[in-house]
């Protein structure tokens, strides 16, 4: 639910002008890269899982922005189809912290009116992490807030042959409808959800990482500096403001 803009950023850093925010021109859907809880970890001498834990914090306040400014949609990487090539204790640590971090969050989402959903392959997670994901959607499906899209083992590439082999599958069955941009949508995991309008990745990282390659054509990017357990309602705020920067032309002049 839209909130006024003092209330949402009560004390901005003394170079940053919340006023400035349009809010007639808010991104409909906001998809981020979480990145850099290791490197957050790894400057205080301490283990990578500590930095995932960190990193929920941010996760929280993001939400809670999103929600406020009036986001439709946030999309948050969370697990790539490639972060299983990471060490097992810390693939065992995320998953733990995965299933713990959702179950506990559930009460206040569903009360904000938030809506959550996962895109990815749920079935490969272990029972527990995948029954927390699945219960937040069961308790939250029916409500009409901001969408959370959680991508939890996903990758995008995974996703477009997901979506040939069901489309082939439908051939097959002589049911498949003729092949548009706009069908084909229809078999991605975020068939019903509007292309991200802004990315952010933080950690100053510069590249894609498998995430919503299809879904991206036409995206704003926007890259923080700020590790991911570091990033706050303020950059947050900053990534929008420069957003509302952009002239977006999809091609035309
Ligand atoms: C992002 O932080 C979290 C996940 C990918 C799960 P990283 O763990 O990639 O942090 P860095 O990139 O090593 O700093
Ligand atoms: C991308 O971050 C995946 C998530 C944020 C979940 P990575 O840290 O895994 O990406 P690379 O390895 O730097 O490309
Ligand atoms: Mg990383």
């Amino acid at each position: 639910m839209r909130q006024p803009l003092d209330y949402i950023f009560p004390d901005p850093p003394e170079d940053l002008d919340p006023t400035q925010f349009d809010q007639s021109r808010v991104p409909r859907h906001v998809a981020v890269i979480m990145d850099g809880n290791g490197r957050w970890a790894k400057k205080r001498a301490l283990n990578r899982l500590n930095g995932h834990k960190a990193g929920i914090e941010a996760v929280r306040e993001t939400i809670r922005c999103a929600n406020d400014v009036g986001v439709d949609y946030l999309t948050i990487y969370s697990f790539s189809t490639e972060n299983w090539k990471r060490p097992q204790d810390e693939v065992n640590g995320l998953m733990n912290l995965f299933a713990k971090t959702m179950l506990a969050e559930i009460d206040g989402l569903h009360e904000e009116g938030v809506r959550v959903k996962t895109i990815g392959n749920l079935s490969a997670l272990p029972e527990k992490t995948a029954a927390a994901f699945e219960e937040a959607w069961e308790r939250t499906k029916d409500n009409d807030g901001m969408t959370l899209v959680i991508a939890v083992n996903y990758g995008s590439r995974d996703e477009i042959l997901d979506a040939v082999q069901h489309y082939a599958h439908d051939l097959q069955e002589g049911s498949a409808p003729e092949l548009t941009e706009a069908a084909f949508e229809n078999y991605l995991y975020t068939a019903d959800i509007p292309d991200p309008d802004l990315l952010i990745r933080t950690s100053g990282e510069m590249r894609v990482s498998n995430f919503l390659l299809w879904q991206i054509a036409y995206t704003e990017f926007y890259c923080s500096e700020v590790l991911w357990p570091d990033f706050d309602r303020y950059e947050f705020l900053r990534a929008l403001l420069d957003f509302q920067q952009r002239e977006r032309r999809f091609g035309a002049v």
